[in-house]
């Protein structure tokens, strides 16, 4: 699903970044909790900070994320992503709250 989306082409097959910012390392620009990623992924950037999130992180990369919530298909296939996501993380155990 992860590759079906599209996701890799912004952020590298392992999650590592290349022309967008990485989601296998601790920095989250939102948040890193499932409701924060959930509504990042289904609306975009823009949509997130209209519902008053803000930047709390700073990744190299900065731009804005295209909204996913037309090409997925249920909340449990966004659960799934949102699981397979979590397999790539690779930043510090000590950071995980989810
Ligand atoms: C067109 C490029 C692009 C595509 C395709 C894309 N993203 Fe993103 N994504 C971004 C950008 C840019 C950001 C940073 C958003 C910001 O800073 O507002 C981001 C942020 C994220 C974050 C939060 C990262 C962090 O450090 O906080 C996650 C998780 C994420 N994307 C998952 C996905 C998933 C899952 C898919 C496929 C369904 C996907 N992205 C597809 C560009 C993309």
């Amino acid at each position: 699903m992860f590759q079906g989306k599209g996701c890799p082409g912004c952020h590298g097959g392992s999650g590592g970044g290349g022309m967008c910012p990485p989601i296998s390392n601790d920095i989250w620009v939102y948040g890193s909790d499932d409701d924060t990623l959930f509504r990042l992924i289904t609306l975009d950037s823009d949509g997130l900070q209209k519902k008053s999130f803000i930047r709390i992180g700073m990744e190299n990369i900065v731009g804005p994320m295209p909204p996913f919530g037309e090409l997925i298909k249920s909340d449990e296939e966004l659960f799934e992503l949102l699981a397979y996501v979590r397999t790539l993380y690779r930043g510090s155990p000590s950071r995980v709250n989810w």
